[in-house]
């Protein structure tokens, strides 16, 4: 479990279900994202539970800790197919957003990342028009990476949510004194 000042990033639950599937269902969260049915959904929670358990890391269930409510997730995915980096990643309920939570439980999960994995940098992909989260990416000083500008394979060829762009950010190096 990870704290932040307003945020807790912990393990998936069976009780985020619901409130998983209600963010799902909302056409601003998935407007750049695959649509997913509830059994779609709910296969997606068992990932994240299976990667969890495997690897210790995953994108972790986000709540708030004032209201304790499910509000999406964000965390670090191991490598895995189509680029086999660690992601960074994240989705929140659309009334979540303009907060600066996404931003917060981003830079907790970096930390997270560099103190815990021993990975030279960690990437984040998305959509061009998803301008939301290549913009986050922005904040957090990632750096985007044309020339691997890539068509996602598992978006339908002629889908306007198959070309994707990568950021990716270098571990932080110690100050010289
Ligand atoms: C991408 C996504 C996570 C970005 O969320 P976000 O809330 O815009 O991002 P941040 O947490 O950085 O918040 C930034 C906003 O919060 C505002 N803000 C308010 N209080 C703040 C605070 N205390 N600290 C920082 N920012 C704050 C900022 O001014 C900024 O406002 P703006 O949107 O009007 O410019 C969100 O849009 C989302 O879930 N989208 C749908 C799912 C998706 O597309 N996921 C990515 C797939 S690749």
């Amino acid at each position: 479990m990870i704290e932040t000042a307003r945020l807790i990033l912990r393990p998936w639950r069976d009780a985020d279900r619901e409130p998983f599937w209600a963010m799902t269902c909302d056409p601003r969260v998935m407007e750049y994202l695959p649509k997913l049915t509830r059994a779609d959904s709910d296969a997606a929670v068992d990932r994240m539970m299976a990667l969890q358990d495997a690897h210790g890391h995953v994108f972790w269930a986000l709540e708030r800790k004032a209201e304790r409510d499910f509000i999406g997730f964000c965390g670090i995915l191991p490598p895995r197919f189509p680029i086999f980096e660690h992601e960074i990643g994240w989705r929140l309920a659309h009334h979540a957003w303009g907060q600066g939570y996404a931003r917060e439980a981003a830079e907790a999960s970096l930390a997270w990342a560099w103190a815990n994995l021993s990975v030279p940098a960690i990437m984040a992909i998305t959509n061009l028009a998803n301008t939301r989260s290549w913009g986050l990416m922005e904040r957090l000083g990632m750096i985007r990476c044309p020339n691997e500008d890539f068509d996602h394979p598992e978006v339908p060829e002629g889908d306007p949510l198959r070309p994707h762009i990568l950021y990716r950010i270098q571990r932080p190096q110690p100050a010289i004194t």
